[in-house]
């Protein structure tokens, strides 16, 4: 996903500008671009690809200037397309994220008005906007060419004739880091840790002037004050602490989140505040990719341990379904807390009147603002794009709803306490012994179809354990209820494609080593996940990935830190990108 950074202070604005584009990485992108403004002119490099090693680029001395990295949504990843994009004059250049829905209208209209366009992308349109509108003052013109915009933007505009930056969003992120006589605006918050830790949080409407001397931020054109928050995360958590990948570093951060989530919310007992959910007919999660597969744990746990129903939807199908009741809850689950889908989802849910509760992992992110309760995840910031460590500390927190929900007495409530207490240290385990896991990984990285089974708890598990394995291997896998396979996909068993089983010592385990045999007669190789209890499983299998004994309800954790660990593994054997897989960005902000 596009990634926007400015810079306005005493240091060459073009090295800035790229160090911290290169924190952006992460999101994903296919070219990118820096203006800066010197002389009264405008300098602007553009680039397909990535940005690379280079530590300084010589666009002149500038201390001004803004940066993109483009995902590319209207028209391919090409120079042209990148950003940022000028004015017919050349006099202004903007960067932007999101998309602008009403472009073409707008576009045929300013080009009868004798702009000339020279990209295939919506941005364009908002640069010859702003070049409508001005005449001398940059802030002016770019709050005129606003109310034209119909869709979702961050953008940062600078000129060549002012020596300020100019920002606003609207359901996009942005945020401003205020240094000592130099500030950033960026996507988000690696991009400007190196240069300050004070961060603005900026909020759908504003629009941020920047000078040397300070800025000003308006909302529909009233002076606001925003609060400076301190961010804790220090450079060294956006790194990758000696470790070959992001992914596996934050995969071995595991035991670390678990327990700092539940320092947030269990002491004794568990100090969690549902009252929100008082009276609430019924749970509507709505979510997408690996946090969906969270939620769909959260259903099988809330239903079984509360009673409550629970619904589980795709964030970009939650539009086509009946609106929620005015008694439902409505759960959207994002790490990010920037995924449009689910933002999108989530206001719908607002506007039927229902309640609408937040689990993210990023303070300030959009999804605080449209949420009325907001319970945090404290996994720290997530670079790899595959969901690791984020996936595991939603579901701490679902646990925690979920028993905050139940009629569990005192007793079995500490009971559970001190079972999610265990688990920092059963993951570690798991991680101690990962050279087994290795092991399998490789053996799997010459197939190029897989399957991935599992029943009740363990469906989830091999949902998001098939995610894991497609999206950074680029192997074709897919997650199956165990008794589903006998209705069609048996058809594509074989010795060429291997079945990954989750398998859950409860009421499913039977009947899913029935299933595993039946694969076996098909002769598709079976790697088992299962507990180090389970002395049965092995007869029937060609591997086992062993895990720690755990609650069968904490399985989803255990199983899923071995399946992350098995993805990775295969992906490297297969040289794959595994940060940032291709076509893949780590936050979605488009429906
Ligand atoms: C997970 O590995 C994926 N990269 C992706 O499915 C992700 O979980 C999804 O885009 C939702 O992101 P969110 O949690 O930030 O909303």
């Amino acid at each position: 996903m596009c990634g926007i950074v400015g810079y306005i202070g005493y240091s060459k604005a073009d090295n800035v500008i790229i160090s911290s584009l290169k924190r952006l990485e992460y999101r994903g992108y296919d070219s990118w671009g820096v203006a800066i403004s010197e002389g009264g002119r405008l300098n602007v490099y553009k680039q397909v690809g990535a940005i690379g090693e280079v530590e300084s680029y010589e666009l002149g001395d500038s201390t001004i200037g803004i940066g993109h990295t483009r995902w590319a949504t209207h028209g391919k990843p090409s120079e042209v397309n990148a950003h940022p994009h000028l004015d017919c004059n050349k006099r202004i250049a903007i960067v932007h994220n999101g998309i602008i829905e009403n472009f073409l209208p707008l576009k045929e209209r300013l080009i009868k008005e004798g702009h000339r366009f020279v990209s295939e992308t919506d941005t364009e349109v908002i640069a010859h906007l702003i070049e409508k509108n001005y005449k001398g003052d940059l802030e002016k013109a770019v709050v005129a060419a606003l109310p034209e915009l119909k869709g979702s933007y961050a953008i940062v505009a600078i000129s060549s004739k002012e020596r300020k930056l100019v920002a606003c969003r609207y359901k996009s992120p942005l945020i401003l880091g205020v240094g000592d006589g130099e500030y950033f605006i960026a996507s988000d918050v690696p991009a400007v840790l190196e240069y300050t830790n004070r961060v603005v949080y900026l909020e759908d409407g504003d629009v941020v002037t920047i000078t040397d001397s300070g800025y000003e931020i308006k909302n529909n054109g009233v002076e606001v004050s925003r609060k400076v928050e301190l961010v804790s995360w220090s450079i060294e958590d956006a790194e990758k602490g000696g470790y070959e990948h992001f992914m596996l570093k934050e995969i071995h951060e595991t035991p670390r989140v678990i327990e700092d989530t539940l320092l947030g919310y269990v002491s004794e007992t568990i100090d969690l505040d549902v009252s929100f959910a008082a009276g609430t007919s019924e749970i509507i999660f709505v979510a997408c990719g690996t946090s969906y597969h969270a939620a769909l744990v959260g259903k099988y746990v809330i239903e079984e341990m509360s009673g409550i129903p629970v619904r589980v939807e795709y964030a970009s199908e939650f539009n086509y379904h009946p609106a929620p009741l005015s008694r439902s809850l409505v759960v959207g689950i994002t790490q990010s807390g920037e995924t449009a889908d689910t933002l999108e989802a989530l206001r719908k849910a607002k506007r039927a009147g229902a309640r609408v509760l937040a689990i993210t992992n990023v303070l300030g992110s959009s999804v605080t603002r449209i949420a009325d309760y907001v319970i945090y995840t404290r996994a720290g910031p997530e670079i790899g794009v595959a969901a690791t460590k984020t996936f595991i500390a939603q579901l701490v927190v679902i646990y925690l709803m979920a028993a905050k929900l139940s009629m569990l007495t005192r007793s079995e409530v500490e009971k559970l306490v001190l079972e999610l207490k265990l688990l920092p240290e059963r993951v570690r385990r798991i991680l101690d012994k990962e050279d087994k896991i290795r092991e399998i990984g490789e053996f799997l990285a010459d197939y190029e179809n897989m399957m991935y089974i599992g029943r009740g708890l363990g469906y989830p598990v091999a949902l998001e354990g098939a995610l894991k394995m497609k999206e950074i291997s680029y192997i074709h896998a897919e997650g199956y209820p165990a008794g589903e396979l006998k209705h069609g996909p048996f058809a594509l068993l074989g010795k060429e494609t291997p079945v990954v089983a989750c398998v859950i010592r409860d009421n499913t385990y039977d009947i899913t080593l029935n299933n595993i045999k039946e694969v076996k007669a098909r002769d598709s190789p079976v790697i088992a996940i299962a507990d180090e209890k389970d002395e049965e499983v092995e007869k029937y299998v060609d591997f086992v990935v062993r895990t720690p004994e755990v609650d069968r309800i904490f399985t989803p954790v255990t199983y899923s830190v071995a399946l992350q660990l098995l993805a990775y593994y295969t992906a490297k054997k297969r040289g794959c990108e595994i940060d940032k897989p291709r076509h893949l960005a780590k936050s979605v902000t488009v429906e």
